[in-house]
């Protein structure tokens, strides 16, 4: 029992010599640095503490209580130490610094999708639900798949139509997403509905409705039994989602590779089909391109023209978000201007 009063007359010296310290601390620093010196892992309490080995359990019990009542009573005076410090540095660093912590925080600007970021994932979302998939192709083609496979030859004036920049090493950029049609035919994973957003460029004088770089989307659907109905229902449709509920036609129209083609048109957005600039005085404005796959498409791919039927569209992408927002000049959607694009 005498070792026992021995040590617990320790720990109290220790107390009193920690808290005693601790109130004299001057600066939060000082203060961390004293609690550690007692409370710490090689702190004087603690190791004091590590050596109660030969003491009996009864005596142990003891010194266990004690030592928790010692830890509660210095932690408060750190506690109370510490606030008391912290109160006065913070204004001492304001006075210091001329911080006014009273003066609101800054605005964090919300951001938000691009418009024809924003549209075009809601396009991708409805073609998606009606159970196509989204393939990407390269914006750097062969001419092979950007003309030879889409039944436009070499010597065919339909060239002319997607004059682009040629490569010094042959390559085109993509004058269309129609060259993803002919990589993902000739996969010959039948059948399939795809859509193949992406940019493209073409050597083009740029105007309000003409860019050299541009978005589309192209559109694929083989299988046994598609017909023409099929390419109406699904556009009508997709036009009525994107735009709403408008006025369409359908207009025939050239494309090498597709056999009837034609153009989806929708009542102009701009003048409600009386006839404006936008229109060129027409009352219809031009929206998604589209056709029956050409049967030279699919023989270049190798797959049977008596088994399969197709059809194919590509819509100009930035046209549709220039008719959906009302925009009445493409270049607006690409200057990156905040004063335009914080508008939608
Ligand atoms: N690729 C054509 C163009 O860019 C559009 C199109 C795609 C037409 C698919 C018919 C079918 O002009």
């Amino acid at each position: 029992m005498d070792k026992n009063i021995e040590i617990i007359e320790t720990i109290n010296k220790i107390s009193e010599e920690a808290k005693k310290s601790l109130d004299s601390a001057k600066e939060s620093s000082e203060l961390d640095g004293i609690f550690k010196a007692f409370m710490g892992k090689k702190g004087r309490l603690t190791e004091i503490l590590h050596n109660i080995g030969s003491y009996s359990i009864e005596e142990k019990k003891i010194i266990g209580k004690k030592s928790n009542e010692v830890k509660n009573e210095i932690e408060a005076v750190y506690n109370a130490k510490k606030t008391e410090l912290s109160a006065g540095e913070n204004k001492k660093f304001s006075a210091e610094y001329k911080i006014d912590l009273t003066i609101p925080g800054k605005h964090i600007e919300r951001f938000h999708k691009h418009p024809i970021t924003a549209v075009l994932e809601e396009a991708a979302d409805f073609f998606t639900s009606m159970g196509f998939t989204i393939v990407e192709g390269p914006e750097i083609e062969t001419a092979y798949y950007n003309f030879d496979a889409l039944n436009i030859p070499a010597d065919h004036p339909a060239r002319d139509v997607w004059d682009t920049f040629y490569l010094l090493n042959g390559l085109v950029p993509r004058t269309h997403t129609s060259s993803v049609q002919a990589r993902i035919l000739e996969k010959k994973e039948l059948p399939l509905r795809i859509i193949a957003p992406g940019r493209c460029y073409r050597y083009e004088a740029v105007d309000a409705t003409h860019l050299f770089m541009f978005n589309q989307m192209e559109g694929l659907f083989v299988d046994k039994n598609v017909k023409l109905s099929d390419l109406k229902g699904i556009l009508e449709e997709t036009v009525k989602h994107l735009l709403g509920a408008r006025k369409t036609r359908f207009r025939p129209a050239f494309y090498p590779f597709v056999e009837p083609g034609l153009d989806l048109d929708i009542e102009c957005v701009f003048c409600g089909g009386r006839g404006c600039g936008v229109c060129k005085n027409t009352g219809w404005i031009e929206v998604i391109p589209c056709g029956m796959v050409h049967p030279n498409v699919f023989k270049y791919a190798g797959i049977d023209t008596e088994e399969y039927k197709g059809f194919a569209f590509g819509m100009g992408f930035d046209r549709i978000v220039m008719l959906k927002y009302n925009i009445n000049d493409l270049r607006l959607l690409y200057q990156g201007s905040l004063d335009i694009l914080n508008q939608f």
